[in-house]
């Protein structure tokens, strides 16, 4: 397995500076006094991935109505989800995180007697090397790729195999449209997509809020910190709403955030999780032009989707 080391080239591409910048550059305006700093990326910066780790621990109230029960669902449809792939297939995992739910895959892959060459992408260096590690110990070919999500359709040559680009779960931290343009354009015109959604109408949404608001102090602190601010002194009303997503309010503004025009009393979005409607979900695959999809629901809180072949030839030559 070439080790991670060859990126050393591109230290300097993921220090503490790049998720600096990236952090000033990913905040976006929405509305008078409200802005946008949700990038996902900007929770796993170097040291803060433990957070991340930490909360999935068991006998923590987010692995009791997340973590446990989407294990659950995986095992029950992966066998499905493996059948419907080609013999042999490049299994892109955009963002594998620290749960190894990889092994669902790998385990049908085994079963089945299909072949893939296993890629998972990730920006945290500690993550992508656990999940390339254990893939290589079971004798899987592996080519890891540190990189974001977003740099992919740049970043990775054509394959000339078809390609799996699972997102799963990560689904729900971003705009639906934006995420499924992305992942159409990772995967191709032969490729195919998995992502998954926990269904608000099947969780108690009240408790769920209640989870992620007591975790967003601890997950937020690192993001905010990227932006020169001190989320115990510098912000106020940091809460999550029943969208499960995480707001707080500007106290004090930087030089460098006035530049970006935000003011004291402004509403930043730091974060979301968002748990759709199954209406809702049908509506996103629908506004995004998806058609050629199979919903693998069993009746469990979590719901996953494949697109089969998500980008037309003619959008792919673009
Ligand atoms: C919410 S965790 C999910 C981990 C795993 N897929 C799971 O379901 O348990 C998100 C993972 O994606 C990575 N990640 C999130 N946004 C990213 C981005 N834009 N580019 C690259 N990696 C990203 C994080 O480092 C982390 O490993």
């Amino acid at each position: 397995m070439e080790k991670i080391n060859e990126q050393t080239e591109n230290k300097e591409k993921y220090s503490l500076d790049w998720f600096r910048e990236r952090a000033f550059s990913s905040l976006k305006k929405v509305s008078e006094g409200v802005f946008d700093y949700s990038d996902s990326l900007l929770l796993y910066i170097p040291r803060s991935d433990e957070e991340y780790e930490k909360i999935q621990h068991e006998g923590n109230p987010y692995h009791e109505m997340i973590t446990a029960p989407e294990r659950k669902y995986l095992l029950q449809i992966m066998k499905d989800v493996v059948a419907r792939l080609p013999e042999n297939f490049e299994y892109l995992d955009l963002g594998p995180g620290s749960e190894h739910k990889e092994q669902y895959v790998f385990d049908q892959i085994l079963e089945q007697g299909k072949k893939c060459v296993y890629r998972p992408v990730d920006i945290s260096e500690k993550f992508l090397n656990k999940a390339a590690e254990r893939a290589e110990k079971q004798g899987i070919p592996v080519e890891p790729v540190r990189a974001s999500f977003e740099e992919l359709p740049n970043v990775l040559q054509k394959s000339n195999i078809p390609r799996f680009v699972s997102l799963g779960l990560t689904y729900s931290n971003y705009d639906p449209q934006e995420i499924l343009k992305l992942l159409a354009d990772i995967a191709g015109s032969n490729g195919y997509v998995f992502i998954e959604a926990q269904i608000r109408e099947r969780i108690d949404i009240k408790r769920l809020v209640e989870i992620y608001a007591k975790d967003s102090l601890s997950v937020t602190t690192a993001k905010l910190k990227l932006l020169g601010l001190d989320a115990e002194v510098d912000v106020e009303d940091l809460h999550a709403n029943e969208d499960i997503q995480m707001w707080c309010t500007l106290k004090k503004v930087t030089p460098r955030l006035t530049e970006v025009g935000l003011k004291a009393g402004d509403k930043i979005l730091l974060f979301q999780s968002l748990r759709p409607s199954i209406d809702k979900l049908k509506r996103d695959l629908d506004e995004a032009g998806f058609s050629d999809y199979t919903m693998l629901d069993v009746g469990e809180s979590f719901v996953g989707v494949l697109l089969e072949r998500p980008l037309q030839k003619e959008d792919e030559e673009k």
